[in-house]
């Protein structure tokens, strides 16, 4: 399979120290930074925006992978076309997924695609060959430190053998028990928040690269 990419999610880091924070997960072995931009509209939760991305994108060489929960992302895309390297927009949050899809890649940057986990496959089928990602969110977006659900781990599966080629990445409840059945189902970029802001950063990022 594709070499494992971890992602540890800024929410979870120590906001009055972010800088710091960022350097140490780079340091020991990060290779995303995961970014979760949350508008209070598409989930029930604010975070940051892409002031505080732009403040500290020259502070790192962390692949910037930022995670749009907002309603309408067409309207918000283009500020974050200084600071980020992947966008995922996602399927329930614009009418128009395919449009949304090309802007993204109109400012040059990859683009993913996050279903919610009621979301099925289906609603993607057609635009696989545009999307660099898939985020099979295995939470219920807007909150780090919630349950890995479990349903998710076949549609990971089922995705793995409709794309065998594309990232599948997993995002929420990750840690090394849930991590390695993501990787097992077919995941290759694993998202984590508070299993690796909660320890020894270098173990917790190492126990992820299965
Ligand atoms: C949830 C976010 C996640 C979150 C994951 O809405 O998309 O990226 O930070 O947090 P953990 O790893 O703690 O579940
Ligand atoms: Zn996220």
């Amino acid at each position: 399979g594709k070499e494992i990419i971890v992602a540890p999610s800024l929410l979870a880091a120590d906001f009055s120290n972010l800088k710091k924070e960022i350097q140490e997960v780079e340091k020991f072995g990060a290779d995303f930074l995961h970014l979760d931009v949350m508008d209070g509209n598409f989930v029930p939760n604010i975070s940051f925006g892409s002031p505080i991305l732009e403040a500290i994108r020259p502070h790192t060489k962390l692949v910037f992978d930022v995670h749009l929960m907002v309603e309408n992302p067409d309207c918000l895309i283009h500020l974050f076309k200084d600071c980020a390297d992947i966008i995922t927009v996602h399927a329930e949050s614009t009418k128009h997924l395919n449009r949304t899809i090309q802007l993204v890649k109109s400012f040059g940057k990859k683009v993913g695609v996050a279903l919610n986990p009621s979301t099925p496959l289906d609603f993607i089928k057609y635009d696989l060959d545009n999307i660099d990602m898939v985020l099979i969110m295995t939470v219920n977006p807007g909150f780090g430190g919630q349950r890995f659900i479990p349903e998710m781990l076949p549609k990971i599966k089922e995705l793995r053998n409709l794309a065998p080629e594309i990232d599948i990445q997993v995002d929420g409840g990750i840690n090394d028990k849930t991590g390695k059945l993501a990787v097992q189902a077919g995941a290759n970029i694993l998202v984590a928040g508070s299993y690796i802001f909660s320890g020894n950063y270098k173990n917790k990022i190492n126990s992820l690269k299965f």
